[in-house]
C-alpha cells in the first residue's frame, strides 16, 4: 500500500476488521447534532401548560374552571388511568435526564457542545408534559392525587435502567424506540379523549405527541448517523437492545400497594388500544425500516444479527396476536389512583 489516499487515511482509524470505538463516532455526529438543534422548538414560539389549563387570574376563573370540570367528566375511568400512568411515566424525567448524560457526558451541566445542548433543550420541552399532565388530572377532581404524587416518589426513587449497559448506541436505540412509543401512546391518548368528549385533552394530549415527534425524529436521525460511519457497531447495538423486551419507563412505578401496578396499567392501555403489544411490534418493523438494517453491507455477526432483526417485526408481531387475547381477557383490577375504583 502506497500513497495517503482517503481509502488508506480511513484504513489508519479503523484497521480493517476493528470496529471504530463508539465514542468516536458520537464525537464524529456531533456536527449534525449542530445542524438538528432547529428540531427544538425556539422559547419564545414553544407552548406551555398554561396555554391549555383554565386561566386562574382571570375574573370569571370559576366558570372557566367548571367548564374545564365539566368537560373532563366524560373521560372513562379506563382512559383517565392510562393517562396517570402515562403521566406518572413523564414525571420521571429526572431519572430519563440522568440517564441520557451517559451519552451526551455533560461534565460542567452548562456545555456549549451540541450533544450537551441537546440534552438541555429536550429536557426542557419534556419537562411541560409531566407538568401539563399533572395539572390536567388535579383539575379534573377526579383522580386521588396524593396516590399519584406517590407513585412518581416512588418511580424516582426506584430508578430507572434502559438496558444500555453504559453504550452509546444502545442508549440512542432505546431513546428512538421509547420516544415513538410514546408519542403513539400520547396521540391514542388523544383521539380516545376526542371521542369520549373532551377535546381539551384531545388538545393537551396531540400537543405532547407533536413533541414526541420532533425528538424521536431527532434520536433515529442520529442513529442513522450512526449506521452510516458504523454499520456493524449499530446492528449489533440495535440486535443487543432488542434481546430481551426493550424495558418500559415507567416499569419500576408503585403506589405502596399494588405490586403489579406497572402491568395493571400497561394492560388497561392495551385493552382500550392506546399502546399494544402490537404498537411494539409496529415500532421495531419501522426502525428496521427507517435505519435500512436490511440494505446495510455487513459480514460476520454482523450479519447474522440484520438477518435476526430482518425477522424481528414479524416474530413480534406473531407473538403479539397470541398476548393481545390473553391481556384482553384480564379482569379490571382496583386502582389507589381513582379511589379503588376498578379499570
Ligand atoms: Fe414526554
Ligand atoms: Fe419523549
Amino acid at each position: 500500500m502506497t500513497g495517503a489516499s482517503p481509502a488508506r487515511a480511513e484504513a489508519h482509524h479503523h484497521p480493517a476488521g476493528t470496529a471504530p470505538d463508539r465514542w468516536d463516532v458520537i464525537r464524529a455526529i456531533e456536527p449534525v447534532v449542530g445542524d438538528n438543534l432547529d428540531l427544538l422548538v425556539p422559547i419564545e414560539r414553544a407552548w406551555q401548560p398554561t396555554d391549555y389549563l383554565p386561566d386562574l387570574e382571570a375574573d370569571g376563573w370559576r366558570d372557566e374552571v367548571e367548564r374545564f370540570r365539566r368537560s373532563a367528566e366524560a373521560i372513562s375511568d379506563d382512559l383517565l388511568v392510562v393517562l396517570v400512568g402515562d403521566m406518572v411515566t413523564e414525571e420521571a424525567l429526572p431519572s430519563y435526564s440522568v440517564a441520557l448524560n451517559g451519552l451526551v457526558r455533560d461534565t460542567e451541566g452548562t456545555s456549549p457542545a451540541p450533544w450537551a445542548r441537546w440534552l438541555r433543550g429536550w429536557v426542557a420541552e419534556e419537562n411541560r408534559h409531566g407538568d401539563l399532565l399533572n395539572a390536567y388530572l388535579r383539575l379534573t377532581g377526579r383522580v386521588d392525587m396524593r396516590a399519584v404524587e406517590r407513585s412518581i416518589h416512588h418511580l424516582i426513587a426506584n430508578g430507572f435502567n434502559s438496558g444500555s449497559q453504559a453504550d452509546p448506541y444502545n442508549l440512542i436505540v432505546y431513546t428512538s424506540f421509547q420516544e415513538r412509543a410514546t408519542r403513539i401512546s400520547h396521540a391514542n391518548v388523544g383521539k380516545r379523549a376526542g371521542r369520549e368528549g373532551d377535546p381539551q385533552l384531545a388538545r393537551i394530549c396531540g400537543m405532547i405527541a407533536s413533541d414526541e415527534a420532533r425528538h424521536e425524529t431527532f434520536y433515529t436521525r442520529m442513529m442513522g448517523e450512526v449506521l452510516e460511519r458504523d454499520p456493524a457497531g449499530g446492528i449489533l447495538a440495535f440486535r443487543s437492545m432488542l434481546r430481551g423486551l426493550i424495558a418500559m419507563p415507567g416499569r419500576h412505578m408503585h403506589d405502596g400497594r399494588d405490586p403489579d401496578l406497572f402491568d395493571h396499567f400497561a394492560v388497561v392501555a392495551q385493552r382500550i388500544g392506546v399502546y399494544t403489544a402490537r404498537d411494539y411490534a409496529s415500532i421495531i418493523e419501522h426502525l428496521v425500516r427507517a435505519w435500512n438494517i436490511a440494505g446495510r453491507s455487513v459480514s460476520g455477526a454482523a450479519a447474522r444479527a440484520q438477518d435476526e432483526l430482518c425477522q424481528q417485526a414479524d416474530r413480534y408481531m406473531r407473538l403479539a396476536e397470541r398476548t393481545s387475547a390473553a391481556l384482553a381477557r384480564q379482569p379490571p383490577v382496583a386502582f389507589s389512583w381513582l379511589r379503588d375504583r376498578k379499570a
